[in-house]
């Protein structure tokens, strides 16, 4: 009764509590799933969050990329206002169509370069999910089944490279190829047919190779992993290796794609076209759950039929609303662009810092993705102490603080970012 006489009272259809009291519940009644700090935002908007008593923080995480339009960004808000004041958002089913659904795929399939290009000019298919690691999934079955079908691999024997420190999400199936023993350690057992190498090597690829791999799965930045960039060439020679063993080559773009590091897609760096790439967080512009994994249309239609795989939430009419405008927004505000500049511009600035300070062992990074490694190698102080100045960044593998804000932030806002830096650094 207490519970629905508190909900009646308040705006925002829950109660406002002090921060020492939504700290107490979630910590006793949330799993312990996450090392939190100690931080209950109210609001965000832009590149600001703000905590109850107005206090406002920097946001450089940007939800590890989710957020790369800003937080609330007006246009992707009204779209989905718009969509739930129309009685067009819930959940229907896939066995029905819906014209936001059929217009994100096409948007979405229009917008990166063909994939899979052997494969023919046939455009692109889109298989939308809701979070990252289910489309990360989809692309697994997809290089499998490849392998099965088209290669003749026996059903069961298939195999696919990954790389040391990878990061694809936190299901069964991808901590079992993770090197990280803290992801995967008593939740066996794991799935086979994976190999992992060390990130970068082309001969380790080249030695991994057996008559029954399938598909290469590869971050063209690592994340998670520590903000790894790989050495120029790498991708040019996963494709050639792709190419000359008949292998499916799969991009993990759900954290470095959507304007991240200074391109629409990572992989623009280098110019290496892939087989399928998966995308996630900021497709949706932070508000709402959606992923995609895409490929070439001969090579979707072979592998996914009626019955081989379904979701009920992926590619729901609410989804595809925030997707459309969520895609638009990157397009319109010349994101990838601006992720370049105000990334040139930050870097420069955190060099400079690094030069004078006694903490950094390297700075990483391109575009607004950049990773500051510490030499005690313990990043998440920085980041606690970042956090009383006014900033939320975190760490990467524990070694790296990782500043990745919202696309949008502008040259004032890196100077507050940068003045905090140098008090956390500089001293
Ligand atoms: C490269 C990469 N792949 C997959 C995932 C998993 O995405 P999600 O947490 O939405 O399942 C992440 C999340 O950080 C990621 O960075």
């Amino acid at each position: 009764m207490d519970n629905i006489k508190t909900m009646r009272d308040s705006t925002f259809g829950f109660s406002r509590v002090p921060d020492e009291k939504i700290l107490e519940y979630a910590n006793n009644c949330g799993a312990n799933h996450y090392g939190r700090l100690d931080l209950v935002v109210r609001k965000s908007e832009g590149v600001w969050l703000t905590n109850i008593q107005g206090g406002k923080y920097l946001d450089c995480l940007a939800a590890y990329s989710a957020a790369n339009q800003g937080h609330h960004h007006p246009r992707i808000v009204q779209a989905v206002v718009n969509a739930l004041q129309g009685n067009y958002g819930s959940v229907i089913s896939n066995i029905v169509y819906s014209d936001a659904a059929g217009l994100f795929l096409r948007k979405l399939a229009n917008m990166i370069p063909q994939l899979g290009p052997r494969f023919g000019n046939n455009g692109n298919k889109v298989l939308p999910k809701n979070g990252g690691v289910e489309s990360v999934e989809t692309s697994l079955k997809f290089a499998r089944y490849y392998g099965f079908k088209a290669k003749g691999i026996p059903d069961g024997m298939q195999e696919i490279i990954v790389f040391d420190n990878n990061f694809h999400g936190r299901m069964i199936t991808t901590i079992s190829f993770s090197t990280t023993e803290k992801y995967k350690k008593g939740f066996g057992p794991l799935t086979p047919g994976f190999k992992s190498v060390a990130y970068g090597n082309l001969d380790a690829v080249q030695k991994a190779l057996t008559k029954n791999t399938c598909g290469i799965l590869v971050e063209p930045m690592q994340g998670e992993g520590g903000m790894y960039q790989p050495p120029d060439g790498f991708l040019r020679g996963l494709r050639e290796i792709a190419d000359k063993n008949d292998l499916m080559l799969i991009f993990d773009e759900i954290q470095v794609g959507l304007g991240r590091t200074g391109k629409m897609l990572c992989f623009e760096h280098e110019n290496v076209i892939p087989d399928g790439i998966i995308l996630g967080k900021a497709l949706s512009g932070g508000l709402l759950p959606l992923s995609a994994f895409v490929t070439n249309t001969k090579l979707m239609d072979l592998v996914f039929q009626p019955g081989s795989d379904g979701s009920t939430f992926g590619g729901y009419p609410l989804a595809c609303v925030a997707g459309i405008a969520a895609l638009d927004v990157i397009v319109d505000e010349a994101l990838p662009a601006r992720s370049a500049e105000m990334g040139r511009i930050l870097r420069n600035k955190i060099v400079d810092i690094a030069g004078r300070s006694s903490h950094v062992k390297e700075v990483r990074g391109r575009g607004l993705f950049i990773g500051i490694e510490v030499k005690d190698g313990n990043a998440m102080d920085y980041c606690r102490k970042l956090l009383e100045l006014g900033v939320l960044a975190n760490d990467s593998h524990g070694h790296t603080i990782r500043i990745s804000p919202p696309l949008i932030i502008n040259e004032n806002e890196i100077d507050y970012l940068i003045e905090k830096l140098e008090k956390v650094l500089v001293n």
